[in-house]
């Protein structure tokens, strides 16, 4: 009976996500869009007293939900006779995107509902198809235009579109999303997380319009065993199915025209002459140019491959070492959710000032700009998806809302030659269960796209003065990943360079953690906790030892910056801050980042 039951629940997940949420829109910014960013009213609802009456029945569910109080309706008094016991015109604003902890104090803590809503005009064009578009809301989001439900999402860092062309009017429109960033045992992250729980429309909202036929998503990517051929998919959606696409790469002279079946798909490959591949030390992309009907899209794509053989990493068919770096979404000088362009310039600059060529973006998906800067900086990524730590392992409906995560994170970056890794994971405990849930993950992230690698930071055990690495999930990951303290946790600093290690598998290994907290100016002898001095000897005597690793094809220390938390409360020092960042609150830069910058340079 518990099978069956849970079967219907995932079943009810994937109908209440993918049901409402219309597949992605692919290069959402190279589209016709009209940001509906700025200024949003918003309304503070612990209780959901917006959305369910006293006996806890969705407004929505009513034939004609009450003015009186289903925010979503938006309703104001017709006269001074009407009691209406809300209203967004007086509500205070504040600015999306944007987390809505660091601009409401009061909101700094809060874990809840805030329902936003802004006004806008539209002037519709016939015929053509308007979808709705945000970069990311944490973690739930309920959407209504115009009084009518969009749709629903689930998930606090990918995207999600709907179709909204029947929903809007011309002239003045308004839009009400309700957002809920209340952890839950079931959800992905799971209740325990070692970061700031940001609520809040995040990234940015987008109208945005098509031609009633129009390219819904595309793959163009180098052929995985030919560095001379293009090939990929180009998917129509709308009104016409089968329809002629051109395909151009003007600089390769590739001019092709394909024609999609009755599914308005087609799959393509072409040859490519004198192809300059994408390289760190030349980032070169291409213009290429998707034309359809009325519909034109433009991306500029780098075409490399990325492959591992035996326990080496080749970019390109060459041994690479990543030299890479943790990183969180949190802007350390302004101590907020990142999510422009700025922000990630900002970032990618730290990283290349480090002398790194490489970023572990923990622990969920980034916003969009982080990948195609990195495209055009030469950095490489990995990218993951937030099944962290205690997982609800044995929830087909967790499951489910992980493997829509991933798929959402692939529909966005698959082109983007930066991203070289898909993760699953990060420290979770082994289990039978895990183990399985994780499996379904990999097999989720191949059958998306079987160019990239994929790994998961998994669990390393210690035995007197060895390291083992015999994780028996690393039999299903293309690179062996694992978080390791000594030194922090537990372990001497001195011994590090004497340890042996036992890597169970014949793979590449990343470290894909290790370091420790230091306050930024807090200066003392390398035996004091909590110095920069005792954090830059972890760095020193960790980077002699990581070489004995066998298959040591990269690391990514914990991490660049400083971030909140609120697992780590120690007053004066920590403040709720978790302090392992080579760079602190405010964007200084501590001892051991030059440790570390010296350390790539030399390798
Ligand atoms: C873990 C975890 C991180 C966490 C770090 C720490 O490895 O993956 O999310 O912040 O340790 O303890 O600082």
């Amino acid at each position: 009976m518990k099978y069956f039951l849970i079967t219907i629940t995932a079943a009810l997940f994937t109908q209440i996500v993918a049901a409402q949420t219309v597949p992605l829109l692919h290069n959402v910014y190279n589209r016709n869009t009209t940001s509906l960013n700025g200024k949003w009213h918003y309304l503070i609802d612990p209780t959901e007293n917006g959305y369910y009456d006293y006996r806890r029945v969705p407004f929505d569910s009513y034939d004609e939900p009450p003015r009186t109080n289903a925010y979503f309706r938006n309703a104001i008094p017709k006269d001074s006779t009407e009691r209406i016991e809300y209203n967004f015109e007086y509500a205070p604003t504040m600015m999306v995107p944007g987390d809505w902890n660091t601009q409401i104090p009061e909101l700094m803590w809060y874990e809840g509902n805030v329902w936003y809503q802004r006004s806008f005009d539209y002037q519709k064009h016939n015929d053509a198809l308007v979808f709705l578009y945000f970069g990311a809301v944490n973690y739930k989001a309920d959407v209504w235009v115009n009084g009518k439900k969009a749709g629903t999402h689930i998930g606090g860092f990918t995207p999600f579109n709907f179709d909204v062309t029947d929903l809007l009017q011309d002239g003045e429109n308004f839009v009400v999303v309700k957002v809920d960033n209340t952890r839950k045992k079931e959800g992905v992250p799971t209740v325990a997380t070692d970061w700031w729980n940001y609520g809040g429309i995040t990234r940015g909202v987008e109208l945005i319009e098509v031609s009633d036929t129009y390219i819904q998503d595309y793959k163009v990517q180098l052929a995985k065993d030919d560095n001379n051929t293009i090939e990929g998919y180009i998917q129509l959606a709308g009104k016409q199915k089968e329809a002629t696409i051109a395909l151009r790469i003007p600089d390769l002279k590739i001019d092709e025209m394909l024609t999609t079946n009755s599914n308005g798909r087609v799959t393509f490959k072409v040859k490519a002459r004198k192809l300059d591949l994408w390289t760190m030390e030349e980032p070169n992309l291409y213009k290429v140019v998707l034309q359809a009907a009325e519909d034109m899209i433009i991306d500029q794509i780098g075409f490399r491959n990325i492959k591992v053989k035996g326990d080496r990493i080749l970019l390109n068919g060459k041994k690479v070492f990543l030299k890479g770096i943790c990183m969180h979404e949190e802007n350390p000088i302004e101590g907020r959710r990142n999510y422009s362009k700025q922000d990630a310039t900002m970032m990618l600059n730290w990283v290349k000032e480090l002398n790194a060529n490489f970023i572990r973006l923990a622990h969920y998906p980034h916003n969009e700009y982080m990948a195609r800067l990195a495209d055009e900086m030469g950095i490489l990524l990995w990218e993951e998806v937030p099944v962290y730590w205690t997982i609800d392992w044995e929830n087909e409906v967790t499951l489910a809302n992980a493997q829509n995560q991933l798929r959402e994170l692939i529909a966005r970056d698959k082109n983007r030659a930066s991203v070289i890794i898909w993760s699953v994971a990060n420290e979770t405990p082994v289990s039978e269960a895990r183990n399985e849930f994780l499996k379904q993950m990999v097999e989720t992230a191949r059958a998306q796209d079987d160019t990239r690698l994929v790994s998961a930071a998994l669990e390393v055990h210690t035995e007197g003065n060895k390291k083992i690495m015999d994780d028996p999930f690393g039999a299903y990951t293309d690179i062996v990943s694992f978080n390791q303290y000594h030194g922090w946790y537990g372990g001497d600093r001195d011994q590090f360079p004497n340890l042996e290690w036992e890597v169970k598998y014949d793979k590449p290994v990343i470290v894909s953690e290790w370091g420790g907290g230091a306050q930024y100016g807090f200066h003392a002898d390398k035996e004091t906790v909590w110095s920069e001095e005792f954090q830059a000897y972890l760095y020193e005597k960790t980077l002699q030892g990581l070489g004995n690793i066998p298959g040591y094809s990269g690391t990514t220390p914990w991490i660049l910056a400083d971030f909140r938390s609120p697992r780590r409360p120690l007053p004066i020092i920590q403040d709720m801050w978790n302090r392992k960042g080579i760079i602190g609150e405010g964007g200084h830069k501590k001892q051991a980042f030059y440790i570390l910058q010296q350390y790539y340079l030399d390798k």
